[in-house]
């Protein structure tokens, strides 16, 4: 596991749209061979997609041959629901860059059949040969995407119900009210995550201070989800000063020795 550890949230957006952006780059993308980019929402990512588009505008990266499969959607929220995923992406990121929607994929909420609907994203990842580069945020109990605590870490696309810790936090997007918030949602499980290349989970504020603590020092677990990135051949934890604080100081110095050699 590489931890990249950075004064503030701003300096994490940069270092991953900079990262996503030189990968892109060095895989040469075609539309025969394109790029294929998981991607989260949250407020975390808002940063990253700001970066990204910036670096669009100055033609440092373009979307040309990128494909996205996005981790994750509430049930019941339509593309046109403020609070939908759908929405997110394309009033913060799509719409601000030049990538073809027929390349964009985002599971349905309003679907009738949720293990088709979930069995097809699958399929479809795989006919693309996986996913290249996953972002990812983390939840305060640690989850990624919409792994609850106690996911298998084998899981794979499917309904979810979401954690009560999760519809808390996530309530500031629905006027604070917990029972506006969806209770279920379609998400792509924790194998999923694990069959990328490479998985970027980014975190900032303290109050992910624990899931970084867990993720990066706990052991493997299923409640908290983050641990399966140790499995990961090319997992990387990239979080601010407030997300790293319950590190302790010689992980701290361990692996910001590395980064500094690196450098
Ligand atoms: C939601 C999403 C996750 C995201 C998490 C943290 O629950 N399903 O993918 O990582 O929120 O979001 P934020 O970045 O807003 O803290």
């Amino acid at each position: 596991m590489r931890v990249i550890i950075r004064d503030s949230a701003r300096d994490c957006s940069s270092w991953v749209a900079g990262y996503v952006a030189y990968r892109i780059k060095k895989a040469a993308p075609t539309a025969k061979k394109p790029f294929v980019l998981g991607l989260p929402t949250g407020s975390t990512s808002l940063g990253i997609y700001k970066e990204l588009i910036k670096l669009y505008q100055q033609k440092r990266v373009s979307f040309e041959h990128i494909v996205t499969f996005n981790m994750d959607e509430y049930v019941g929220l339509s593309p046109e629901d403020k609070n939908s995923y759908h929405y997110f992406m394309s009033e913060n990121f799509f719409s601000y860059i030049n990538i073809h929607p027929k390349n964009i994929h985002i599971l349905n909420g309003m679907t009738k059949d949720y293990a088709a609907e979930c069995e097809n994203y699958e399929k479809t990842i795989k006919a693309y040969g996986g996913i290249d580069l996953m972002l990812g945020g983390v939840g305060s109990d640690g989850h990624i995407a919409f792994n609850e605590p106690f996911s298998s870490l084998n899981s794979r696309t499917r309904i979810k119900t979401l954690a009560p810790s999760t519809i808390k936090d996530n309530s500031r997007f629905f006027d604070n009210d917990i029972r506006k918030v969806p209770t279920q949602a379609l998400t792509i499980g924790v194998g999923t995550i694990m069959d990328a290349d490479e998985v970027i989970i980014t975190a900032t504020g303290s109050g992910k201070a624990e899931a970084i603590r867990q993720g990066i020092e706990g052991c493997v677990n299923h409640i908290w989800t983050i641990t399966a990135l140790q499995q990961h051949p090319h997992g990387i934890i990239v979080c601010d000063r407030e997300a790293a604080a319950k590190l302790s100081p010689a992980t701290v110095e361990y692996f910001q020795g590395i980064e500094n050699r690196l450098s």
